[in-house]
């Protein structure tokens, strides 16, 4: 029985539309909502995000990052095992995302299931498949992060709109004889639900309850800076590791004062923090895997480096994973 999990291949994709600051701006202007690059950029460190157009789904851009995921890996879609998709975005009700790239994939047989931890739902993701494969249970499974925020923004709400956009990352775990992934550690607090969240359900037909998202961000903002210092601290414990251990930190991008500010609780320097919020904004589920695969493919991260990778998102949920990449 293999001993441990490792990331043997990552992938990423983006949809077309890369919206700055300033043409958001100009576009909410339209509908009398009043914002700015300088706010946006001084607030949360966001300068573009990508939109999907009506049509484009988080399964179209999760299997982009999967088929780039399986290629990086060396591996075949028929190699996996499981599949397992981090949405809140999800493309219907059932069957999961998972299921529905499974098909796109063109293979049949292995678990397929989505998980639902919104932005921390990477992290949870990536738990669940270190088991699966820890355990022999799968050789090789696809853990994915895919979101098309865009598609639940309320465009009239200036306090939400501007933070989100799309994207999706996707790795492959594979077996292996020598460590990858060290220790992961995850939360929930199921009673501060409604500090972020989108209500709607679809019942007898119609949508009951507000489809767009909303959030409380000055409590969001204060449950991550306090919980984000806290698992990072619980996982690298539990991996034996320090932060002084840690090459790069890979967090969540939802705003880059909260990830520079866990940065320097943990005395990690901020030189060592990926990040891709300016360019991608929060894409929640597909964040971590999105700027890991940007500092992979541009040589930032190495095989060999001790990678953190830490999220708080709805729920409320958090986690943190440390993994030597
Ligand atoms: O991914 C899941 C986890 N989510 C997060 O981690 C998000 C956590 N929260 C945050 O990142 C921040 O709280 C925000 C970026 C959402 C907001 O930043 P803030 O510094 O907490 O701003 P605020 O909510 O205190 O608002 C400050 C002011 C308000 O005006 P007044 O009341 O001071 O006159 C807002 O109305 O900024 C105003 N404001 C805006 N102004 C221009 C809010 N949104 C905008 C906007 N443009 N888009």
């Amino acid at each position: 029985m293999p001993s441990y999990s490792r990331i043997s291949g990552t992938g990423s994709a983006l949809p077309g539309h890369k919206v700055s600051n300033d043409e958001l701006a100009a576009d909410l202007a339209t509908r009398g909502i009043d914002t700015s690059d300088a706010w946006i950029v001084s607030r949360t460190g966001i300068r573009f995000r990508h939109f999907a157009d009506p049509g484009t789904t988080s399964v179209d851009l999760g299997e982009q990052a999967a088929r780039r995921a399986l290629d990086a890996a060396g591996l075949q879609a028929q190699d996996i095992g499981l599949i397992i998709v981090a949405t809140s975005t999800p493309d219907m009700i059932f069957p999961s995302n998972a299921a529905l790239i499974q098909g796109r994939l063109g293979v049949a047989g292995a678990a397929a299931f989505d998980v639902q931890a919104v932005c921390a739902g990477f992290v949870y993701a990536l738990a669940v498949a270190d088991q699966f494969v820890r355990s022999g249970m799968a050789q090789h499974a696809l853990v994915i992060g895919a979101e098309v925020f865009s598609h639940i923004l309320d465009f009239n709400d200036r306090t939400t709109c501007v933070l989100f956009g799309d994207g999706a990352g996707a790795v492959v775990l594979s077996a292996s004889d020598t460590p990858g992934m060290l220790a992961a550690a995850l939360h929930a607090d199921g009673r501060q639900a409604d500090i972020l969240c989108t209500p709607g359900r679809v019942s007898g037909g119609e949508i009951a309850g507000s489809p767009f998202l909303k959030m409380d961000g000055q409590a969001v903002f204060k449950q991550a800076v306090h919980v984000l210092e806290d698992v990072a601290r619980e996982a690298l414990a539990k991996a034996q590791r320090t932060p002084e251990d840690v090459d790069w930190m890979v967090p969540h991008q939802a705003n880059i004062r909260i990830m520079t500010h866990t940065a320097k609780k943990l005395g990690i320097p901020v030189e060592k923090v990926v990040v891709t919020v300016d360019q991608h904004g929060n894409t929640s589920a597909a964040s971590i895997p999105l700027a890991l695969d940007s500092a992979v493919r541009s040589g930032q991260i190495r095989r060999g480096d001790t990678l953190l990778f830490e999220a708080v998102g709805g729920g409320l949920t958090w986690g943190a994973a440390v993994v030597d990449y």
